[in-house]
């Protein structure tokens, strides 16, 4: 019998090698971080055994440094494709253990091969984010390797989801391929996104940040809005991953797919005809409302915790997948402001780009005012949501619970820009502005020569509000196509959807439109 190992064994072998990454003591430290390998996770997000690696065995080429004593087979990145609920995805995963995920010419090529693959065959791409960046040793060969891949994400954009977990560091200019892609997942306390770190920040600056403080999943979160998801732990924030597709389509050519959740389509919700307040000056709870509405009450939240004035996320109703955005009366009585404005604004381009209808939910004072949001930019960003709703068309549904006051009236999925339906409860109240502020413009010289101003005032305001605070003068112009009863919102809803699954609806052709950006 012969000594050498047979053409099998060399292969097991070889790909033993491979699967111990960067070795057990690395591994080991990865752990008590409370982190996964990039074979643990991919375990973790895929459905069991479905997974299959390719370019296991590509290494780098580099020998400076005396980098070609330090070789990995799989370079530091994991490729390959599996299924998640059956359906199918192509991922990588940056393995920490090997030259900490840092990205290399081989490694960005291997990147770039699933990614190619997934814009042919029209399937979801996911990548595992937890990289030093670029592979020092290799200098511009690396640079070079993440313009590959950004120039990939920008091509593959509204084609194929692409969605990226932070799960480890991601500095400097990687960065980018996170930022192009459409939704971003974070840990807290594992992971950090930002384009310079705290060291050269205190060189340039003299500011003093901590990493978790200057790009942790909290921070991309609430203050930046960069990130879309937060976990507490990386299982979490897997299974929300996995949450998320379950509410797109696989590419821009495909439906989302339906899941029915046994929910009737013409459940009747009485207690929805009672939660707006008597005082239109109170503010209630969107979510509540959204509860009551949709399928089994599931609404699965996008940047929940950025913006809060303006909710968006995914639902289902009658088993259809929709994206919803909603004012949030509890937060900053609704208004409308440069962050929800450009939060919102994606998340629309997002549902029109992948087939996916729109509901909204309308109760909006206005504009915020302030000298801050006018010197930011309001004009600019506020526009920026008008042009996302004027260019959907996927089919558009507006449900007025209560104020729609002014340009943001206009803004908000109103019949003018091309909304399918639109109704009202009969608590809106559609006009220029609000009645107090509108009896202070319009009888400013009354007023002021009355003899009793405030006694005046309320008359008037009054009579402003029985005249133009209500949803009939623009029922009347068909601005409406109806006033429901709250408690119906699901069924007319649901019916709508029905309605309108097979809607067409083009816009002129062009290369691309100019979003003010
Ligand atoms: C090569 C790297 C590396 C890199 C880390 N390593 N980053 N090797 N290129 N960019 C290696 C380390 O040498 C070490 O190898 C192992 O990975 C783990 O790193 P540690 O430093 O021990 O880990 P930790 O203490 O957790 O610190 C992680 C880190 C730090 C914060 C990411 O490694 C770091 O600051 N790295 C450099 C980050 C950076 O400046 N990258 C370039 C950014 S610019 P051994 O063998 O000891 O285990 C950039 C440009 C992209 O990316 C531009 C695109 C347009």
């Amino acid at each position: 019998m012969s000594s050498t190992p047979d053409k099998f064994e060399i292969l097991a072998q070889l790909k033993e090698r491979a699967r111990e990454g960067g070795g057990a003591k690395r591994v080991e430290a990865q752990h008590e971080r409370g982190k996964g390998t990039a074979r643990e996770r991919i375990d973790l997000l895929l459905d069991e055994g479905s997974f299959e690696e390719m370019d296991m065995l590509v290494e780098h080429d580099c020998s400076h440094f005396g980098m070609e004593k330090k070789t990995f087979p799989g370079d530091g990145v994991v490729t390959g494709y599996g299924t998640i609920d059956g359906r199918p995805i192509f991922l990588f995963s940056q393995d920490f253990t090997v030259f900490g995920g840092s990205l290399s010419k081989r490694n960005a090529m291997k990147i770039c091969k699933v990614m190619d693959l997934a814009l042919k065959a029209g399937v979801p791409i996911i990548g595992l984010n937890d990289s030093g960046g670029a592979r020092i040793q290799e200098g511009v060969e690396s640079l070079g390797g993440y313009a590959d891949i950004f120039l990939r994400n920008t091509l593959a954009s509204g084609v194929i989801p692409q969605i990226s977990a932070i799960l480890g560091p991601c500095a400097g200019g990687a960065v980018y391929s996170p930022a192009i892609t459409d939704f971003i997942f974070m840990v807290d306390r594992s992971s950090y996104m930002f384009v310079t770190g705290p060291n050269v920040i205190k060189t340039v600056t003299h500011e003093e940040v901590s990493f978790e403080e200057l790009g942790g999943s909290k921070t991309h979160n609430e203050i930046s809005g960069v990130a879309h998801f937060r976990s507490s732990n990386e299982l979490l924030c897997i299974e929300s991953l996995r949450t998320l597709l379950s509410y797109l389509p696989s590419n821009n050519m495909e439906d989302p797919p339906a899941q029915d959740l046994g929910d009737d389509p013409a459940r009747e919700d009485p207690e929805l005809d009672t939660l707006i307040p008597d005082n239109p000056r109170t503010g209630y709870d969107m979510k509540e409302v959204l509860h009551r509405v949709v399928d089994q009450g599931i609404f699965f939240e996008v940047q929940e915790h950025y913006a809060q004035n303006i909710l968006i996320g995914f639902a289902r109703l009658d088993g259809r997948s929709v994206g919803i955005v909603a004012q949030q009366p509890m937060v900053l009585a609704g208004t409308l402001d440069i962050n929800s404005s450009i939060k919102a604004a994606r998340f629309i381009r997002f549902c029109d780009a992948f087939n996916i209808p729109l509901v909204t939910f309308v109760d909006v004072p206005g504009f915020l005012p302030g000298v801050a949001q006018e010197h930011g930019g309001i004009i600019k960003n506020g526009a920026k949501l008008l042009y996302a709703w004027c260019e959907a068309t996927v089919p558009k549904i507006t449900v007025i619970t209560r104020k729609a006051y002014g340009g943001a009236y206009d803004v908000m999925n109103s019949k003018h820009i091309r909304a399918d339906f639109n109704f009202a409860w009969p608590s809106a109240e559609i006009a220029v502005m609000g009645p107090e502020g509108a009896v202070e413009i319009v009888f400013k010289k009354e007023l002021a020569d009355a003899k009793d101003p405030v006694e005046r005032q309320t008359e008037l305001v009054t009579e402003y509000r029985d005249t133009f605070a209500n949803p009939y003068v623009a029922a009347r112009l068909g601005y409406l196509d109806d006033v429901i009863r709250p408690r119906t919102t699901r069924r007319r809803l649901c019916r709508a959807l029905s309605l309108l699954e097979n809607k067409a609806d083009r816009n002129p052709s062009k290369k691309h439109g100019n979003i003010p950006l």
